[in-house]
């Protein structure tokens, strides 16, 4: 039985389609990440398998259950941690804790040590007693991980648990979710729009984009499906030599940025020697194998913007594209 089956599963808003025709087979333990824009559909995607929207066509089976049919057994088989903060900041971690726990009929006698359990999850044992709003941004989406895991769901969906977070709590937040992962065995379904992230934590990626979803595998295979590297040279280069440097043999395209020349080869080992030799006072050299930003590019056209990497992410995106 897999976690998460879907058959055509379809949202449509008006005349908006968010979610076309999607089938997807999600296994038992898997860490599964939807990575795509904003409006690519994937909140729309993860809500109607969490019951919170009906599909207009198709259905899903979640844990087995049908996300039309066997709503209740859906719900009270999952955890959700969604983008808006949900939790009381008029009362602690602690008590915000039990009334969930409440909520989810978590057996009375149980509800201690599954409480101290989660907790001891996401290290905030010590901070148990203390007001939500005094929490801080990345405390507070720990707790919400951590009271999404109080009735020992068997799927957790984190709908962009890092969302706004500084780049140094969202790390903590990925150790915090594979750590899980590997513990518990449960499903984890999570959607993002960073690259890194889906690459760091996922054991496969569906990347998705209008709705439909564009490819799917592990993201190891999907950069690996991508042939050729991109060699990045520092020079005093003109449009002279970027013309010289276009017409060698497997060259597949040349861009200058900043300074920078981008040279888009089918083997980089085969081919530096001949570049090096028609290009003078090179600076420095590097040689990149194809990321994840790469593979978004070619399934979906589009280049994607990261507001949280540096400038020159972005720019290596956009070289890969010409
Ligand atoms: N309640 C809604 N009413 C109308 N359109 C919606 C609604 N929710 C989402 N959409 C539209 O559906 C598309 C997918 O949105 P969403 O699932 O939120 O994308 P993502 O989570 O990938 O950013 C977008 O075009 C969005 O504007
Ligand atoms: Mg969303």
């Amino acid at each position: 039985m897999y976690s998460v089956e879907t058959f055509d599963l379809t949202k449509k808003f008006k005349d908006v389609t968010a979610v076309n025709k999607i089938n997807i087979k999600i296994k038992q333990g898997e860490v599964f990440g939807l990575l795509g824009p904003n409006g690519a559909g994937k909140t729309t995607l993860i809500s109607m398998l969490c019951t919170l929207l009906q599909p207009t066509e198709g259905t899903a089976t979640v844990n087995g259950f049908d996300i039309i049919k066997e709503r209740d057994k859906v719900r009270k088989s999952i955890g959700v941690v969604f983008q808006d903060p949900s939790l009381d900041n008029r009362l602690t971690a602690l008590e915000n804790l039990y009334l969930h726990a409440g909520l989810y009929d978590v057996p009375k006698n149980e509800r201690k040590k599954r409480i101290n359990e989660v907790l001891e999850l996401v290290s905030l044992k010590d901070k148990a007693n203390i007001l939500i709003k005094n929490y801080s941004g990345g405390m507070k989406r720990r707790l919400e991980i951590a009271r999404g895991l109080i009735h020992y769901p068997k799927i957790l969906f984190l709908d962009e648990p890092t969302l706004g977070l500084d780049p140094q709590t969202r790390e903590h937040i990925w150790d915090y979710i594979k750590n899980l992962a590997d513990r518990e065995n449960i499903t984890v379904i999570i959607t993002t729009h960073y690259m890194e992230e889906a690459d760091e934590l996922c054991d496969r990626v569906a990347i998705i984009d209008n709705g439909e979803i564009k490819v799917l595998d592990k993201p190891s295979k999907l950069k690996d499906k991508l042939k050729g590297d991109t060699i990045i040279i520092e020079t005093n280069a003109s449009h002279d030599i970027l013309s010289k440097i276009k017409s060698i043999q497997n060259v597949k395209s040349v861009q200058l940025i900043d300074g920078k020349t981008y040279i888009s080869v089918e083997n980089a080992e085969k081919n530096v020697v001949k570049i090096l030799q028609t290009v003078k006072n090179v600076k420095s050299l590097s040689i990149r194998k194809p990321t994840l930003g790469d593979v978004f590019i070619h399934y979906t056209g589009k280049e994607f913007r990261d507001e949280t990497s540096n400038g020159n992410i972005n720019k290596r995106f956009l070289a890969k594209r010409l």
